[in-house]
């Protein structure tokens, strides 16, 4: 089956920031399919942003299982027909207490796994499908702990999985550029803080979704402004 809308997949869809994009999306006027990797969870969230079960669709997504992946990319082919925007938004949480000189390295390779390998295996199997679609992009869901310029300690974990999530984004910029496919990492900010709101959070995101064909790629944004590697 394929659909005339354009069609978002947002990862770790079903609470925080990517349900809100979820949310954001819809009203936009795409069709959202919202990943999460408890199927009961996704289940709930789409049924609350959309109740009629039109415009978000939830589906079962671990970005850590490559077998899982692979049947997303496949459901989203025999579904939709096409995808448009790709948003790698689930993560690991911050590993606060933790410091690089005594960080347990498995939790390190855990959030690598999520936090990289997540969006870059996604990115690949997605792939032909974003190739044919008029106006693709990927957003790479980033953090101010990747900003390698402003790293002082702490969070060795997520900083260092977040920072290399950075650098992906600039070499699949590069890369697919050719294509049309715009790449961005976006911090979205801390939501329920110094006043921020999650719909503003998610509106960085959005940002870098309705970017014009021929736009910046390969950048590292918050509200659309320069944020420093
Ligand atoms: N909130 C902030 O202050 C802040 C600041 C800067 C950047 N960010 C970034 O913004 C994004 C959203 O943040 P958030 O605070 O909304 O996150 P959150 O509330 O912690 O939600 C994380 C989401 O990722 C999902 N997830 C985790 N591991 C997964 C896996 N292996 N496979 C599939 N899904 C997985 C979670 O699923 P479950 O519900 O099943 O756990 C959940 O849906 C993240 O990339 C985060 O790093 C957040």
């Amino acid at each position: 089956m394929s659909v005339d809308l354009p069609v978002a997949l947002v990862t770790g869809g079903n609470r925080g920031i990517g349900r809100e994009v979820c949310r954001q999306l819809a009203l936009l006027g795409y069709v959202v399919a919202l990943g999460a990797r408890e199927p009961s969870r996704g289940e709930q969230a789409a049924r609350e942003l959309d109740p009629d079960g039109v415009r978000v669709i939830a589906c079962p997504l671990e970005v850590d299982n490559s077998l899982s992946v692979d049947a997303l990319a496949g459901w989203m082919k025999d579904r939709f027909g096409r995808c448009d925007v790709l948003i790698n938004n689930a993560s690991t949480p911050y590993d606060r207490w933790a410091t690089a000189s005594s960080a347990d390295l498995g939790n390190v390779a855990e959030a690598i796994d999520v936090n990289l390998f997540g969006p870059w295996r996604i990115t690949q199997a997605l792939l032909p499908l974003l190739r044919s679609s008029p106006f693709p992009r990927i957003v790479n869901v980033s953090s101010e702990d990747a900003s390698i310029a402003a790293m002082t300690g702490g969070s060795p974990a997520f900083s260092v999985s977040k920072a290399s999530l950075n650098a992906l984004t600039r070499l699949l910029a590069a890369e697919l550029g050719r294509d049309g496919i715009l790449v961005n990492s976006v911090c979205p900010g801390q939501p329920h803080e110094n006043g921020r709101t999650l719909a503003q959070a998610a509106a960085s995101i959005i940002w870098a979704v309705t970017l014009p064909s021929g736009g910046p790629t390969g950048t590292f944004t918050r509200d659309g402004h320069q944020f420093p590697w």
